[in-house]
């Protein structure tokens, strides 16, 4: 039994196997948080001082005893106008807009199994793999009822939350915030660590002291966003890679969020997350209920290592889904950085013949095989092959991509349309946009209202078309700007919040319905890159292109803000061109292949372009990761280097499941003369074993390779036993095997 219910402390326990969670259900059905941390047994609502904390306000029922305030307690799931003033995470108005909601704990049921969500990606498990504990409170003075699920995973040491929230009042309500989840903790200094970005450079770690004031991060953009990402830490001021205590809260929505932390005037730490209340006003009609997206939490004691490996097991194992899901990817390479939408079916082929001959086992084709799309004003929406520009049908295209000795992939980008399109032409209602103004434009196109069944299923329609014809074993699946006038020319959504939401659900059922239909797809999530980067779409697509910057050296920052949250196996990787298109920074092929190793692996340029000498790389390096491939993406992912901080080498490494093998990864960043001899620390290793690199034949004991660390090599200069300083920006990749 992972939930206990003590009805004596009148406690609710949530135990995972190395974590506890804890809840009270407190004076006046107040539901109270007691605990997150590691596990316990036993009440620790001894925390919580009740005593009068000068001018807090009181609920009324609590009579002369001015010790229990809203606005002092640590609360499960606050809610404003109940007199807390902390950052809330449930707001409710009536029609007439006054503040109401005293939400009292009124039942709770533990029922075996993960609960799952309608229309919501959520994370899943077997049945004998976790417990849901469901809470019900309900407001003191009127029919509106709110339930908390919490989904245990003990192996996992994965705690779900969500909300339910029902209208069973005879008047419309408004939601203007619903939040998935909050935590409140009562002592100790802590910091909120987010993912911030822009396009081609997202997911830079940043942190900062949680003091007395909010941090808010989030989005106003509609889509998860290049620029803030749904996952975040709070972590104690001292925690760091392998050390100290951080929750993690991950949302598994694909919309706007926000996650609002700070600490109150007590000293006290509350983080509160979900859909972005900015603008919400979402209307609740009597009956009707309203599903916040699910957050997944996690604890660890040991840093910022331990929680990271928590969420790539559950993401990898737990939200992933479909035949891809634990199979090695095939190695792709993509026509985009080579021709952009300028090509011909020949030219399409003439790459793919020289990615084939080199052991690529899939060619992508990416935007510009439909409609009238020869640059990026004009075709989005019209998903029917151009076939006077490619020179022949997609089938024979895709005929003759097989006859190589490959499968074959296309791009799309589902939820968009450009003013010049057949689509838009017939059907201009189909576009989000406010009636008598012109709409805002991004890269020259408009937004699809996906919020609406009938457009989802056009599109839908047209591109199985394409699919059927080319039985593409791969879809690339983008999405370029962001949603501005959100308003419908018809549909019943009434408020920017309802449409936005019903918008991420559309694009959740456009997915499934794509996977019902070809269930061996793999699809790949994109949104200018990673501007799309989230649980809710790896619920969905297995891998997420994570970047357009493929430049190796800021890829490794990239992937490693990605890796906070996010697997591996999830990251699309690409070796491009050099001078990268964008940096215009050279590195050596070897460097390209290293880094998008710790990714799902493939290439990005006309590989008749290379030289020689490399092309006998590329053969290389896809032995190499093929060989490697299960170890590359299912090993215990450690980062080895500070990369925010350590600008002379980033390190990561793989360890299997049953520490027998290891990669060890190195790329140098910075170089000096006579430069003093560096060393990377290891970690995850089994510290009584030793490790052969068999490479070179030398032994390591695996303690001092992670007290010590391993020696950043030197190689030989050419034909001599001379050696020399790593070069900048030059790649190691060590095997070790343990004796
Ligand atoms: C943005 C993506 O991130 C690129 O990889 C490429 O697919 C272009 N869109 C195509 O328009």
């Amino acid at each position: 039994m992972s939930i206990i219910y003590n009805e004596q402390n009148q406690t609710i326990s949530l135990h995972t196997d190395n974590t506890t969670y804890q809840m009270k259900i407190g004076p006046l059905g107040l539901l109270l948080h007691t605990y997150y941390g590691p596990l316990m047994d036993g009440d620790a609502s001894y925390g919580i001082i009740y005593r009068d904390h000068g001018f807090s306000p009181n609920p009324h029922d609590t009579g002369r005893d001015r010790t229990i305030s809203a606005d002092t307690l640590p609360l499960e799931y606050p809610c404003e106008a109940a007199g807390d003033f902390r950052a809330p995470a449930l707001s409710i108005s009536t029609e007439d807009g006054v503040l109401i909601g005293d939400m009292r704990y009124q039942s709770h049921r533990i029922i075996k199994g993960k609960y799952s969500l309608k229309d919501l990606p959520a994370v899943y498990a077997e049945e004998s793999e976790a417990e849901t504990l469901e809470v019900t409170l309900k407001e003191k003075f009127s029919e509106i009822y709110v339930t908390l699920q919490y989904g245990v995973l003990p192996s996992l040491d994965v705690i779900t939350r969500t909300a339910l929230i029902e209208n069973r009042t005879d008047r419309k309500i408004i939601l203007n915030q619903a939040a998935s989840g909050s935590i409140d903790i009562l002592s100790g200094e802590w910091d909120l660590i987010h993912f911030q970005g822009r396009h081609a450079g997202e997911r830079s770690l940043e942190r900062v002291a949680l003091g007395h004031r909010e941090e808010l991060v989030g989005t106003r953009r509609g889509v998860s966003s290049h620029h803030q990402n749904p996952f975040v830490i709070i972590a104690e001021r001292k925690a760091n890679e392998e050390y100290g205590a951080c929750y993690g809260m991950n949302l598994i929505y694909s919309g706007g969020f926000s996650c609002n932390a700070g600490t109150d005037a007590f000293g006290r730490v509350r983080a509160v997350m979900g859909i972005q209340p900015e603008h919400f006003d979402y209307p609740l009609e009597p009956k009707e209920t309203f599903q916040a997206p699910e957050i997944a939490l996690a604890c660890s004691n040991e840093g910022f290592g331990r929680l990271s490996r928590i969420y790539h097991k559950m993401i990898a194992e737990h939200i992933c889904r479909g035949p891809w899901k634990n199979k090695q990817r095939p190695v792709l390479i993509n026509n985009w950085e080579a021709t952009g939408p300028n090509f011909t079916a020949e030219k399409i082929l003439s790459i793919a013949k020289k990615a084939s001959e080199l052991g690529v086992e899939m060619m992508v084709l990416d935007d510009g095989w439909f409609g009238k799309r020869d640059d990026d004003f004009a075709g989005l929406g019209d998903w029917y092959v151009n076939e006077e520009k490619l020179g022949c049908t997609m089938g024979k295209l895709a005929e003759d991509i097989r006859a190589l000795g490959m499968k074959f992939g296309i791009w799309i980008e589902p939820e968009m349309v450009n003013e010049d399109s057949d689509l838009y032409r017939t059907h201009p209602d189909y576009a989000l946009q406010i009636p008598g103004r012109d709409p805002v434009l991004g890269r020259s196109q408009l937004v699809l209202d996906f919020s609406r069944e009938e457009v989802v299923d056009h599109v839908l329609d047209q591109i199985c078309e394409v699919l059927d014809e080319c039985k593409a074993e791969y879809v690339k699946m983008d999405m370029n700007r962001p949603l501005c006038d959100v308003w419908s020319l018809n549909s019943d959504t009434e408020s920017r919040g309802k449409l936005q939401y019903r918008y991420v659900l559309g694009v959740y059922r456009f997915m499934e319905k794509l996977l019902e239909r070809y269930p061996d797809l793999l699809l790949e999530g994109c949104c200018s890159g990673g501007g799309r980067f989230d649980a809710g779409m790896l619920y969905y697509c297995p891998q997420i292109w994570c970047s357009d910057n493929t430049d190796a050296i800021d890829r490794i920052r990239i992937q490693y803000g990605t890796s906070f949250g996010y697997p591996v196996r999830t990251m699309g990787a690409h070796v491009s061109a050099c001078p990268n298109y964008d940096t215009w920074r050279s590195t050596p092929i070897n460097t390209r292949a290293v880094v998008a190793m710790e990714g799902t692996f493939g290439y990005e340029l006309d590989l008749n372009h290379i030289s020689e000498e490399e092309m006998n790389e590329v053969k290389d390096q896809i032995r190499t990761f093929k060989k490697f491939g299960s170890l590359l993406h299912n090993g215990d992912y450690y980062r080895l280097t500070d990369v925010m901080n350590n600008h002379q080498e980033a390190a990561w490494m793989m360890v299997s499941e049953d520490q027998s093998e290891a990669i060890l990864n190195i790329v140098v960043l910075d170089v000096t003369g006579n430069r003093p001899q560096r060393y990377i620390r290891l970690a995850g290793l089994d510290p009584e074993a030793t490790y052969t690199d068999p490479v070179t034949d030398v032994v390591y004991p695996a303690a001092a390779l992670m007290s010590i660390g391993f020696p950043i090599p030197r190689p030989h200069f050419p034909g001599t036993e001379w050696t020399r300083g790593a070069a900048e920006y030059e790649a190691f990749q060590i095997h070790l095997i343990k004796n």
